[in-house]
C-alpha cells in the first residue's frame, strides 16, 4: 500500500478561515508585506514553524489532568524526569520553559569571554546564547551539507577534520564543549549520522571537552538514521536515540519539537558541579528545580510526547508526508534543498526568482506569494533575516506535528505549482523600515 495515511484519527477539530485573494492582498498591505505582522486567524494553512504548533494526543490530554501542581517535588516532575531519562539517559534532568532557556543557562555556566563553541550549524538562539556570554559560536558543517541542491543522506554532519584543527588552534581551554545539532535545523533539517556522532564524540574525549546535543528533533534524526544508515533497519528509533545520546554527556532541548508539547524545554548534563551552578542560575530566572518555569500539566505532556515522538508509525508518516510534499515539488522542477528533510521543505529562492535581485529579498517575495495565492504562511530564512551575511535566500515550509492532513499537503503543493507557473511575474520587494537587530520580525516592506 503506498497511500500515506496519518497514523491517527481526529477527536477535536478546529476550523480554518477561507479569505479571498481580493482579502489576502489588503490583509498582506496592512501587514507591511511581513507575514510575521498577519494575524493568524487570517492563515489557512500556517507553516511559519514545527515549534509549539503541533497537537497533542489523548494521551496527553489526559496526562494533563494528573498534572500536579505543588511548588516543590511534584510527582509530576518525576514522571517528566524518568520518562527524559529513559531516552536521553543523563545523571540531571533540569527544566526549562523551552529551548532558548536551556541555552541561556548552559552557556551561561559553561562559557566565557573568549571561549569558542563549535556545533555543526548552531540554530539562531544558540548562537545568540553563546555570543551573550562572550564566547564566539563557529559552525562547522560538512561540505556537503553547504550546497542545496547536493543530495547525500547526512548533511548534517559535523566536519569531523575541521573540529580537530580547531581544537589545536585555540587549545582545549578555549573550548568548554562542543554541540551536535540534531537534526540541522538552520541546514534544511538535515540528518546526522550515528558515525559522525561516535566521531565526534571520540575528538572530544580525546582532548577531554564535553559533548552536548542539540536535541530539538532528536526522534525524526533517529529515525534517518534507521532508514539510511547501514546497521540500524532493525533498531528502533528510541534504541537509536539512546545509542546517540549515550556519546555525549549532556543535551539541550525544545520540547516545542519532538516533545510533542506546545511550550516547555530542559537541560541535561552528566556533570554534578554543571548541575549544581544550572539549578542555582535556574532558581533565579526560571524556577524551582522541579518545575523550572513549567505548569506540572506541561511536565506531564512533555512525558509522554517525548515517547510518543519515537514511535515507528507516527515517524514514518512524518518523514514520508515531508518527502512526499519534496518529491512533487522536485518532479515540477520546483528548486528546494535537497533531500526533504525532516520538519520542513525549504525552497532555494534565488533560483525559484532568478530575476529579482538580492537586495530586493528573492525569499520575502516568495513568502508573499504563497500567501497571496493560497493563505499559506512560509517564513524567508536569508537576506532579510540575516542581512548581507546571508549564503542563501530559502524559504522554509515547517510542517507542524500532527496538525494537517494528506490533503492539507496536497494543496500546498497545488499552490505552489501555481506560483511557479508565473513565477517571472513576481516582484522584488523594497524595505521601508528596519528594526536594529533581529530585523526580520518587524520589517515593513512594498513590492518595487
Ligand atoms: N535549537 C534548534 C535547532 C531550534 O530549531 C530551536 C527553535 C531552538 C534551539 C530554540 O528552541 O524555540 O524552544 O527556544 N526553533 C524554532 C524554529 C523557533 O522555528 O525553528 P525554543
Amino acid at each position: 500500500i503506498r497511500t500515506i495515511i496519518e497514523p491517527f484519527r481526529i477527536k477535536s477539530v478546529e476550523p480554518i478561515r477561507w479569505t479571498t485573494r481580493k482579502e489576502r492582498e489588503e490583509l498582506l498591505k496592512k501587514a507591511s508585506y511581513n507575514v510575521f505582522l498577519l494575524d493568524a486567524e487570517d492563515v489557512l494553512i500556517d507553516l511559519l514553524t514545527d515549534s509549539g504548533t503541533g497537537a497533542m494526543s489523548t494521551a496527553q490530554w489526559a496526562a494533563v489532568m494528573q498534572g500536579d501542581e505543588s511548588y516543590a517535588g511534584s510527582p509530576s516532575f518525576y514522571r517528566f524526569r524518568d520518562s527524559v531519562q529513559e531516552i536521553m539517559g543523563y545523571k540531571h534532568v533540569i527544566p526549562t520553559h523551552q529551548g532558548r532557556a536551556a541555552e541561556r543557562i548552559l552557556f551561561s555556566v559553561m562559557c566565557k569571554k573568549g571561549d569558542v563553541v563549535p556545533n555543526n550549524t548552531h540554530f539562531d538562539t544558540t548562537r545568540a546564547n553563546v555570543e551573550f556570554t562572550g564566547a564566539e559560536a563557529v559552525d562547522l558543517l560538512r561540505e556537503e551539507g553547504r550546497h542545496p541542491e547536493v543530495i547525500h543522506p547526512f548533511k548534517g554532519n559535523m566536519d569531523v577534520e575541521a573540529l580537530e584543527a580547531l581544537i589545536q588552534r585555540v587549545g582545549r581551554a578555549r573550548i568548554p564543549l562542543v554541540m551536535l545539532t540534531v537534526t540541522n535545523n538552520s541546514g534544511g533539517g538535515q540528518p546526522v549520522s550515528m558515525e559522525n556522532a561516535r566521531q565526534v564524540s571520540a575528538v572530544c574525549k580525546k582532548y577531554g571537552i564535553p559533548l552536548y546535543f542539540d536535541a530539538c528533533r532528536f526522534a525524526e534524526n533517529s529515525y534517518f538514521i534507521k532508514l539510511r544508515e547501514p546497521g540500524y533497519a532493525e533498531k528502533t528509533p528510541k534504541e537509536i536515540a539512546q545509542e546517540m545520546f549515550a556519546l555525549g554527556d549532556g543535551c539541550t532541548m525544545s520540547a516545542k519539537k519532538d516533545g510533542m508539547a506546545n511550550i516547555g524545554g530542559f537541560l541535561c548534563t552528566n556533570d554534578d558541579i554543571i548541575a549544581q551552578q544550572e539549578k542555582n542560575l535556574l532558581i533565579l530566572t526560571e524556577g524551582y528545580p522541579t518545575y523550572g518555569g513549567l505548569a506540572g500539566r506541561d511536565l506531564e505532556a512533555i512525558a509522554v510526547g517525548i515517547q510518543e515522538a519515537l514511535h515507528e508509525d507516527y515517524l514514518r508518516y512524518r518523514i514520508t508526508s515531508t518527502g512526499y510534499l519534496g518529491r512533487k515539488l522536485t518532479e515540477a522542477g520546483v528548486p528546494i534543498v535537497q533531500p526533504p528533510g525532516g520538519h520542513a521543505i525549504y525552497l532555494d529562492a534565488r533560483t525559484f526568482l532568478p530575476h529579482i535581485p538580492l537586495n530586493q529579498f528573492p525569499g520575502v517575495a516568495l513568502t508573499c506569494e504563497l500567501y497571496l495565492e493560497g493563505g499559506i504562511r512560509a517564513v524567508e530564512i536569508g537576506g532579510l533575516m540575516f542581512g548581507k551575511a546571508a549564503k542563501m535566500d530559502l524559504v522554509r515550509l515547517a510542517i507542524p506535528r500532527r496538525v494537517y492532513t494528506q490533503s492539507h499537503i496536497d494543496y500546498v503543493i497545488e499552490v505552489l505549482l501555481e506560483v511557479w507557473k508565473r513565477r517571472e511575474d513576481v516582484d522584488g520587494m523594497e524595505l521601508l523600515y528596519e528594526a536594529p537587530f533581529l530585523r526580520h520580525f518587524t520589517a515593513r516592506l512594498c513590492p518595487t
